[in-house]
């Protein structure tokens, strides 16, 4: 989602608009404002205006019978919680009208916080998280005695969930923000003030900018801005020039959108997995109304990195949850007559939500009987109009056309989905539920640590040494044998080095015959059942003479020896490495590509969404 805010001396409505639409591509599911007409004082109000739709409703309104002030927040929404109506568009405001708040993320305990409010005379108008956050901060509004700064403090330190909030009141000319995983940059004017999601809508006033760190709080005023941490003490920010164009801005000054999608994965992964973990009691709550034990077995259906996402859901599926599963690419689905009936449930995955093999196979399977299920990235796209239920990514959107944050987020809830079944299916112990819960949940952290610069690094400066290959061969096993094949796939997508990737254990049978000195043969070699057998499958290409670029878990020196290259990957339990170690090798193809000066967003013959057969 987009968020916008406005303090100074200009007409707040034009700072909103014009910032909301450059933040437009973060969702448009529905747009809204709130406006501060003067101080309660001078007898001014908050009027809010909000549309269902894009942004364009929004504004066609506002141009219409326009909203003076100069204090003004705004967001443009991508449905999480409720749906995507006008009463549940963004900003909320409490009953009297004198709050409002814009609120970017999930608050996963808001159920609990609204049987608490509730009971104590709140009234509720919508399904949201964000207006029970309304109300709690107005119930503590009261108890600080006016002081607004303090009552969001106090409120966030009630909240479980990520989040990026922004608040104003009509009794004070201030806004105050605060935000856990949703990015907030805070624009430096003389004399006014702007805060927003994302740099490209502040590009227009000022080049003087704050970003704000996890945990940070921000108050708002005319001639300037103060910074705290949740507990309240004073935090120091610097204020940076921001020299980007406005094309660098939306890569968010990454050279590339791949570079910021990988990099975005963390964030991607938090928001696809959160709300939904429940540590307790080792439950998943997938908020869809499949019944998990109404069908015997799972097709699932994809093209591209989404196929192979639907390869690691086979694995985990199948071990976890104890059903048949077979993986199709859409194009040979739709035409080889498949069976299907009732007892099937199949499994479209897509990021786009467009790609038509994968929309007709849906419809062919739909044909048969199946109950249908999406696990999709795109909010309202064509396929979630003909799906039974849908499980929405919340990758956000990818733009690169190789896909690096919507493969990292397919994965993790094709994970979830495994749970899921397990769990209803009684084939998962509680325990065993935790544990795989606990670490779905590590898996934000993981990503973080797989990217840490000393990694990248290293990952850059064997991409460079390899550049030069004519061919590129990449292993794996088990759960991982997917992650060898996207690995392969996004270095042939950017690079155009020809690239295969296998099944290890496979190798043997035909692509050995391949291994020369001139062959670099990725292998991913984390800790696993299958360790050592994929050691010895490294042994067979090293006899060859092959090159071997390992891929090891941290601390792991004894294999060390056998690669020419070793890459170490954070440790990570095996059924959610395929999520950690895949960072390594879209790396991998990225700074290979970038040497090698390709243009690694648009790579040549390829589309983002190929809406033809
Ligand atoms: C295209 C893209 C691939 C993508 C595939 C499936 O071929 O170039 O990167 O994996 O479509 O796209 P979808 O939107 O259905 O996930």
């Amino acid at each position: 989602c987009g968020i916008v805010g406005y303090i100074g001396s200009r007409s707040a409505q034009q700072v909103l608009l014009s910032g909301l639409a450059k933040l437009e591509y973060r969702g448009y599911d529905s747009a809204g404002v709130a406006i501060m007409d003067g101080p309660a004082a001078l007898g001014g109000a908050i009027q809010v205006r909000k549309k269902a739709g894009k942004l364009a409703n929004l504004s066609g309104e506002l141009l219409a019978a326009p909203l003076t002030g100069t204090l003004g927040i705004g967001h443009t929404r991508w449905a999480t919680h409720g749906l995507p109506n006008d009463t549940n568009a963004h900003p909320h405001a409490t009953e009297d009208g004198r709050l409002v708040i814009i609120h970017n993320g999930i608050i996963e305990n808001y159920l609990t916080l609204k049987e608490g409010l509730t009971a104590r005379g709140h009234v509720f108008l919508s399904q949201t998280d964000s207006e029970v956050l309304a109300h709690l901060i107005e119930e503590k509004y009261d108890l600080v005695s006016g002081n607004l700064y303090e009552a969001v403090r106090q409120a966030l330190g009630e909240v479980r969930g990520a989040y990026g909030i922004v608040v104003t009141h009509q009794d004070h000319r201030e806004i105050v923000a605060a935000r856990t995983v949703s990015p907030l940059v805070m624009g430096v004017g003389e004399g006014e003030m702007f805060l927003a999601s994302d740099v490209p809508a502040l590009l227009p006033y000022t080049r003087q900018m704050v970003f704000l760190h996890d945990g940070d709080m921000v108050v708002l005023s005319d001639d300037g801005f103060r910074v705290t941490d949740l507990a309240g003490n004073s935090v120091a920010r610097t204020i940076e020039q921001i020299d980007w164009d406005a094309e660098a801005a939306e890569k968010g000054g990454y050279d590339t959108y791949m570079l910021k999608e990988i990099y975005e994965q963390p964030t991607a992964l938090t928001n696809t997995l959160i709300g939904r973990l429940h540590d307790d009691t080792g439950e998943v709550n997938l908020d869809i109304d499949l019944d998990p034990t109404s069908f015997k077995r799972i097709s699932i259906i994809a093209c591209g990195t989404a196929y192979y996402a639907g390869l690691v859901g086979e694995y985990l599926i199948e071990q976890l949850a104890r059903i048949p599963v077979e993986v199709d690419v859409a194009s040979e689905y739709r035409y080889r007559d498949p069976l299907v009936s009732k007892d099937t449930l199949a499994i479209v995955i897509s990021q786009s939500g467009e790609t038509i093999d994968t929309l007709e196979a849906l419809r062919e399977a739909k044909r048969g009987g199946a109950r249908t299920l999406g696990i999709i990235n795109a909010k309202g796209s064509s396929m979630t109009r003909e799906l039974d239920d849908t499980l929405y990514i919340h990758a956000g959107p990818e733009i690169g056309v190789a896909s690096t944050k919507a493969y990292t987020s397919m994965v993790g809830a094709m994970l979830m989905l495994a749970l899921w079944l397990a769990r209803a299916r009684g084939t998962l112990t509680q325990e065993a539920g935790k544990e795989l819960l606990h670490a779905a949940r590590a898996l934000p952290r993981l990503v973080e640590e797989a990217l840490e610069p000393a990694r990248v690094e290293r990952i850059k400066a064997v991409a460079e040494k390899y550049a030069h290959a004519r061919d590129y061969l990449f292993l794996g096993r088990g759960v991982n044998a997917p992650t060898a094949l996207e690995g392969a796939l996004k270095l042939k997508e950017i690079s155009y080095i020809h690239a295969e990737g296998y099944a290890a254990g496979e190798m043997k049978h035909g692509p050995i015959a391949l291994i020369d000195a001139s062959l670099p043969v990725v292998v991913v070699a984390t800790e696993s059942r299958l360790l050592e057998k994929t050691i010895s499958n490294v042994q067979e290409v090293r006899a060859r003479g092959g090159q071997v670029i390992l891929l090891l878990s941290d601390g792991d020196t004894e294999n060390a020896q056998h690669g020419e290259e070793v890459l170490y990957v954070p440790r990570a339990h095996e059924m959610v490495s395929p999520v950690v170690n895949v960072v390594a090798l879209q790396l991998l193809s990225y700074f290979t590509a970038s040497h090698l000066g390709k243009d690694v967003d648009k790579p040549r013959n390829l589309a983002k969404s190929v809406t033809v057969e």
